[in-house]
């Protein structure tokens, strides 16, 4: 296995000491895309969000700061990011705005109708199925709900582009009409390497 194809597979399913590690690492390096991911996005005070893929849980964490009076949930598979969720929002948990879950995204643990926002950062190339797992998002999104995607944007003919499975920002579009989602916005101009889109229920 290459060092890139072993760094991929951590990034999809984080386990172990360096899986752990790893989470640590995403925590410190992405909070600027946390921030600019969500800088155009108003989330209401009473707001019911959840974070897909929620790796070290510094998103989650971002989220609780901005909700208010709202509740925030993280979802991972991997049980080495639970706990570490676990540990960066501690306060939060033991106020009861945070709850971190052991989960898939392709069958949410969730009922219908029951978030405000979903997002999805640097997570989505790693399902299994995007069209339904996308489905699935939508089902528990209630009307006028918003799924929010920040991932990798590398240019098409890199290396990192061939492990993406959506490849520009077309796809993306495509990807999100096809499951009825409107207004859809894609930024891929104000942060070099990275694609925001943002869509409504
Ligand atoms: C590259 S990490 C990003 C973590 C975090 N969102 C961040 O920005 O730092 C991708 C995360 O998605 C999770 N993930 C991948 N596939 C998943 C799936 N099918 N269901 C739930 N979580 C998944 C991984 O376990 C991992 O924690």
């Amino acid at each position: 296995m290459s060092i890139i194809e072993k760094i991929q597979s951590q990034g999809g399913h984080p386990s172990g000491i360096i899986g752990t590690l790893i989470g640590h690492m995403m925590n410190m390096a992405h909070g600027n895309i946390y921030t600019w991911g969500l800088q155009d996005i108003t989330i209401p005070m009473n707001a019911t969000c959840l974070d897909i893929g929620c790796g070290g849980g510094k998103a989650v964490r971002t989220l609780a700061e901005k909700t208010v009076t709202g509740k925030v949930y993280g979802l991972d598979h991997s049980a080495e990011m639970i706990r570490l969720s676990g540990r960066t929002n501690h306060a939060f948990i033991t106020k009861g705005i945070v709850e971190i879950h052991q989960g898939s995204i392709s069958t949410l643990p969730y009922s219908d109708a029951y978030f405000d926002m979903v997002t999805a950062f640097e997570t989505i190339q790693f399902w299994p199925n995007i069209p339904n797992n996308v489905m699935e998002i939508k089902r528990v999104l209630r009307p006028s709900g918003t799924f929010l995607i920040v991932n990798r944007y590398p240019p098409e003919q890199s290396k990192w582009s061939d492990f993406l499975q959506l490849k520009n920002a077309q796809a993306y579009e495509n990807m999100l009409n096809a499951a009825g989602f409107h207004d859809i916005t894609l930024d891929t101009a104000t942060k070099t390497g990275w694609i925001k889109v943002a869509a409504r229920t």
